[in-house]
């Protein structure tokens, strides 16, 4: 009954969208099972416009003017289920937090460690270490083997670079060339909890399989929690003159009342940051490698930009490079490392988006792949134009507005200046190092396609590249 009353009666029965998502949202778990929902999201608004009924209680909205309602700072459109519903921990991470008092308390005490000044002043050397270290991989790994996949050492580089901050010890991964232990542990686990979110009865299946490395991933909660020990112990050891973030953060909060932040919250954020460092900034490097080798002409003019710097560089100085910081915003307009569903609750009241009224509790829905694709926003939306960006001051309202690959509001991405200092410092450093780099003749375009699971990668796991 509640399901035909929702499908036929309720306020969300007038939205466009496809028949069967009145009933289920089936087609739109299938999309999301098989890594394509942003595909799925995006045909649905080609064909039914800006606002869309994606499920019985899910809307998607990919109006320029909705998009930046349900992002502006106060909007009251709060994280929906699927962050909490996703959550391997016993306790909610800034990431996942819906309450905006908690989130802010936890979002203040991060502020400072993020920041520009902070970021340079103690971490731009480990950056750089890391960054000269994955280059000569590349390097050595084209020498001995002809060709080096970036997708392996960007991921080696951006995870190592996340396990100083913040475990305040390094894995050692990039100098072993391959993953360890806990990030395996934690990329299945995400990969699990993902998945149960969708089909909960897989859990109860899998803690049924004797197999070691099945139990490995039931028992992830425990191992992660049980490594983030590391974190603490670091942080305790050093003070605030800690070997990773969380040291400067712990003393702010013994001298404040208000603030809480027990061993527990360190150990998964630890985790939470290792997990939202990592593979973003890595494919997000690996396609703006790949976008500047398809265009010989850009890529020479990316190398003599670079080149030009003095041996003593450092991110002020590439902060000022126009062509460098345009291929990296063109790279994330296109190839955004998470450019789908970033779910909102509707708040009390409801919202009206392009003429369609949404009730409150709705699941409601902004996709960056759309957004970043609008036709009425961006010319010729589907190539690779880098000029979009050389000159900021002359973007539009509409693109400004339109533009989120770090998302927007109180919930932007809080690594956004570790991400671009970065991926500044990675390509800069690669260009300098590689000039004649080329894509491997095994490379095809349909390797680089996105398959989507929240984040994006590349569908054939790796990006081969050589020397001329
Ligand atoms: C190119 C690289 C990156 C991209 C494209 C990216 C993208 C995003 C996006 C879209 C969100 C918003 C998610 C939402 O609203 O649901 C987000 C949030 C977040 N990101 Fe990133 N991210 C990147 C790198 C990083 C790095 C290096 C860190 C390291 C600490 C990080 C940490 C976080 C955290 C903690 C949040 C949650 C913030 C909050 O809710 O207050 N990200 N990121």
């Amino acid at each position: 009954m509640a399901i035909i009353s929702k499908a036929f009666f309720s306020p969300l029965s007038r939205l466009p969208g496809p028949w069967h998502a009145r009933f289920t949202r089936l087609a739109l778990k299938r999309s999301i099972l098989t890594g394509k929902r942003m595909y799925y999201v995006h045909d649905l608004h080609a064909k039914y416009g800006p606002v869309v009924r994606i499920a019985p209680d899910e809307v998607a909205v990919a109006d320029p003017e909705g998009v930046a309602q349900i992002h502006r700072i106060g909007s009251g459109f709060l994280k929906g289920p699927w962050y909490a519903g996703i959550n391997n921990a016993p306790e909610l991470g800034i990431f996942a937090m819906v309450n905006p008092k908690d989130h802010s308390q936890r979002r203040r005490l991060f502020a400072k460690a993020f920041s520009n000044t902070s970021l340079r002043q103690n971490w731009e050397p480990t950056i750089h270490e890391k960054v000269k270290l994955a280059v000569s991989k590349i390097k050595d790994d084209i020498q001995q083997k002809k060709e080096a996949d970036m997708l392996k050492w960007w991921t080696l580089m951006a995870t190592d670079l996340m396990a100083n901050l913040s475990f305040g010890e390094s894995f050692h991964m990039l100098e072993q060339g391959e993953k360890n232990q806990y990030v395996r542990v934690i990329e299945s686990a995400m990969v699990t909890s993902g998945i149960g979110y969708e089909l909960p009865w897989v859990y109860s299946i899998l803690r049924r399989i004797p197999l070691n490395a099945v139990q490995v991933i039931v028992n992830s909660r425990e191992f992660i929690i049980e490594y983030g020990g590391k974190a603490v112990d670091n942080m305790r050891q050093h003070g605030s003159g800690s070997q990773n973030l969380f040291g400067n953060m712990m003393a702010a909060c013994e001298d404040s009342d208000k603030e809480n932040f027990s061993d527990l919250s360190v150990r998964i954020e630890a985790a939470n940051l290792l997990v939202a460092g990592s593979d973003t900034t890595a494919n997000t490097l690996t396609y703006a490698v790949w976008c500047a080798l398809k265009k010989p002409d850009l890529q020479r003019r990316l190398v003599a930009e670079v080149g030009a710097l003095g041996s003593d560089y450092g991110d002020a100085d590439l902060e000022k490079l126009p062509l460098l910081n345009a291929v990296i915003d063109e790279t994330l307009r296109l190839y955004g490392a998470a450019p789908g569903a970033l779910q909102r609750t509707v708040p009390r009241g409801g919202a009206t988006f392009a003429n369609h009224f949404v009730p409150e509790g709705t699941m409601i829905e902004t996709q960056a792949y759309t957004s970043h694709r609008d036709p009425n926003i961006w010319a010729d939306p589907l190539s690779f134009d880098e000029t979009r960006f050389l000159d900021p001051s002359k973007l539009t309202k509409d693109q400004k507005q339109a533009f989120l690959p770090f998302g927007g509001g109180t919930r932007v991405c809080i690594g956004i200046h570790l991400a671009r200092t970065e991926l500044r410092l990675a390509l800069a450093h690669f260009f300098r190092e590689c000039p004649k780099a080329k894509l491997a003749s095994t490379m095809t375009d349909t390797e680089m396609e996105m398959e989507n699971f929240f984040l994006i990668a590349p569908r054939g796991h790796r990006c081969m590249i050589t020397l001329e």
